[in-house]
């Protein structure tokens, strides 16, 4: 794999396809054993827009009952976090009393997913969990538990597999990190 450039920045190959597609059949394996068998029937929710390609991903190896919904969040602005959450999308379906499962790209600072958990719990979901592929531990401490994690990865600026950099990169297979 060679470097690419999107806008201004230079990126060097990190994690090929290969290794995600594993890390997702670890964490599928999980959450299908956690939810074998249950009476209800799981919203798996995805996190517009960088958790696209995981969350197909996910869906293609989940084999129990379960229903999708979406939500678009937006708190990243070029390399870094801004620290506030816009809700770009409200939520497609209603949580009140369903078992719901956040489909999310990346964990950095947990403020979304903090964020996110409170607005379901208000709303009156039953239980949630939260479901990352990637999670930068450095960062996050110990603010909000993570029920599942594909692969943990150190505090730096990624693309590719639905992450972008300013809009651009979401559909490389491969993930890319920012050339120090
Ligand atoms: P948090 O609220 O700081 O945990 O940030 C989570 C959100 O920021 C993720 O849903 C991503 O959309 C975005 N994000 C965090 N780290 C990166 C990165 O390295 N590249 C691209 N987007 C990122
Ligand atoms: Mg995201």
């Amino acid at each position: 794999m060679d470097k690419i450039v999107l806008h201004d920045k230079t990126f060097e190959p990190f994690i090929d396809n290969s290794t995600l597609e594993r890390a997702i059949d670890e964490v599928s394996a999980k959450i299908n054993s956690d939810f074998k068998g249950r009476e209800d029937i799981p919203l798996v929710l995805c996190v517009l827009n960088g958790a696209i390609m995981f969350t197909g991903e996910l869906l293609k190896r989940l084999d129990f009952p379960l229903e999708l919904c979406a939500i678009k969040l937006a708190s990243y602005q070029g390399t870094g976090s801004t620290g506030q959450i816009q809700e770009t999308m409200g939520l497609t379906s209603p949580v009140k009393g369903r078992s719901v499962i956040i489909c999310e790209d990346i964990v950095d600072t947990g403020n979304t997913m903090v964020t996110l958990k409170k607005k379901l719990l208000d709303e009156g979901a039953a239980d949630v969990r939260i479901c990352t592929m990637l999670l930068k531990p450095e960062i996050l401490k110990d603010k909000i538990p993570l029920d599942y994690v594909g692969m943990e990865i150190p505090a730096r600026f990624i693309v590719g597999f639905g992450l972008d950099y300013d809009g651009l990169g979401r559909n490389i297979k491969d993930i890319y990190v920012l050339s120090e």
